[in-house]
């Protein structure tokens, strides 16, 4: 089978925000206990933070993680975490059935994330609290003092303010599950006067509101056109959140779900731009992608897991190669709509639904879905680029005319390279010309696939098998770069420009 890419120069969609690959920490399962905190763990800091962890973090360059939650976010009070941690309280956590020890609290996240230079994007609770606790917690993390509270962050020990830029106004709060959850109307109006007071305390931080936590939820579209006339001017950001998997065990169905992805993310374009509309603003609302990945194995087996205990390891879904090439696809739809999502955060980063895995106490590994988001988070950056692909299609069971090959081109000028993201969702070779128009191509830097495992293959301890290795089936001719990439596969090509 064939295929061309093509792209022109001049055709530029966005400059990619660094801030699409975001990623997630929430209290919950093994995350954050027994994930990156685990006090008697030889490799841990002296704070109690695992050395290992953070290596693998690194490889991930992830410039903003979305704390505290997800779901335990809308039971937390804050105030639980700050203080002497032999006094904080220790609590039930409704959201997860577990018990939360509240050993990291903000100081503690805030020192780890620093430590690996990534930005905090802070989550308040409005399932049981309220603009209250809001707007005490901003002045607590972003004033710099003379206050009470923020006179009491310096006395538990950080005198300079956080300076947290980019803050959740809740989290789900449409979602029937959610602790607190609320009508379009009642979050609208909540999220509206705690927008305004926590920016009357900082003017310069940043807000996301929560949109539709599934794409499915027959609230989709009106809970979005209600919170949007309550918030539209208050806000900056709003959000999504989905969650894909293969419960039919169809790979031409599961690799389709990103046109699911594409459609939500037009959709809610559509619905921010006829508010928009509707007020006459000069504003353009972008959105927040800060809840995606692939969520499906765990589902029936965690309900087996005994409740109320600490770290109660949920949610630890072991991914296998067909995941990889799911998520690749993700990402690639994600960067052909960087020009309205400015913030996506892969859910989670450890443990909980995570690219990384740790065993209390013991390793840590990468799972298959690593990948693919390591080489886009690292190499997917300066230009995403107007991607022309030609191929043939297929249907599958819930989708139409699928492309056989999903692509998107990034131009990053202060490395000087063209990148290529690009799966092969067919079970034939793909053999596929790249037309690069405009751009002189002086050399292939780097041509890597994940491909020819067994679709259910999984990495383990000591086990990484499932990783992008070198394609040599690429060549340059005079018009194009022509390269084969294998069946079923995830591919990054970097071309010196
Ligand atoms: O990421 C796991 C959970 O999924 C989050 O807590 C919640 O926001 C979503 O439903």
């Amino acid at each position: 089978m064939k295929a061309k890419v093509l792209i022109n120069r001049e055709n530029i969609l966005s400059t990619i925000d660094d801030r699409l690959y975001g990623s997630f920490i929430e209290h919950m399962g093994r995350a954050v206990y027994g994930g990156i905190y685990d006090p008697s763990h030889v490799m841990s800091d002296n704070y109690g933070f695992r050395d290992d962890v953070k290596a693998l973090v690194n490889e991930l360059k992830i410039p903003l993680i979305r704390y505290p939650g997800g779901n335990f976010l809308s039971g937390y009070n804050w105030e639980d975490g700050i203080g002497p941690i032999d006094s904080r309280p220790k609590r039930l956590d409704l959201a997860w059935q577990t018990i939360e020890t509240n050993e990291v609290g903000i100081h503690e996240f805030m020192r780890w994330a620093k430590e690996l230079r990534i930005e905090v994007d802070m989550g308040v609770n409005l399932g049981t609290r309220g603009i209250d606790a809001a707007r005490n917690l901003v002045e607590y993390c972003n004033f710099s003092g003379g206050t009470y509270w923020s006179d009491l962050r310096k006395k538990h020990g950080t005198e300079e303010p956080f300076h947290i830029k980019t803050w959740c106004l809740g989290n789900e709060m449409d979602g029937s599950w959610q602790i607190g959850a609320k009508t379009a109307e009642e979050y609208g109006r909540l999220a509206c006067e705690a927008a305004k007071v926590m920016k009357l305390v900082d003017p310069s931080i940043k807000l996301v509101v929560c949109g539709t936590s599934i794409s499915t939820l027959p609230t989709f579209g009106s809970w979005e056109q209600t919170v949007l006339q309550h918030t539209y001017e208050h806000v900056d950001y709003l959000s999504l959140h989905m969650y894909y998997g293969n419960h039919e065990n169809d790979i031409s169905n599961y690799l389709a779900k990103s046109l699911d992805m594409d459609r939500f993310i037009k959709g809610v374009i559509a619905i921010c731009d006829s508010e928009k509309a509707r007020i006459k603003s000069d504003k353009t609302l972008n959105l927040a992608f800060d809840e995606w990945n692939i969520w499906y194995h765990t589902l029936d087996t965690d309900k087996q897991i005994e409740k109320w205990q600490v770290a109660r390891p949920i949610l630890e879904d072991i991914y296998n190669f067909e995941d990889a090439l799911a998520l690749g696809c993700l990402l690639i739809t994600l960067l052909r709509n960087s020009d309205r999502v400015k913030i996506a955060c892969l859910a989670q980063l450890v443990n909980v639904i995570a690219p990384i895995m740790t065993e209390t106490g013991g390793a840590t590994w990468r799972q298959t879905i690593f990948y693919p988001f390591q080489q886009v988070s690292t190499f997917g950056r300066g230009k995403a680029m107007l991607t022309r692909v030609v191929t043939d299609t297929y249907d599958s069971t819930d989708f139409s005319n699928v492309p056989f090959l999903e692509s998107v081109v990034v131009e990053n000028e202060e490395s000087e390279e063209l990148i290529i993201f690009a799966v092969n969702r067919s079970t034939e070779e793909l053999d596929t010309a790249l037309y690069l128009q405009g751009y002189n191509i002086q050399s292939i830097r780097e041509c890597s696939t994940m491909a020819g495992h067994d679709l259910k293959a999984v990495n383990k301890k000591n086990q990484e098998f499932i990783r992008p290795i070198p394609n040599r089936h690429i060549r340059q001719n005079d018009t194009c770069i022509e390269v084969s990439l294998p069946a079923l596969s995830w591919n990054m090509i970097r071309l010196k420009i």
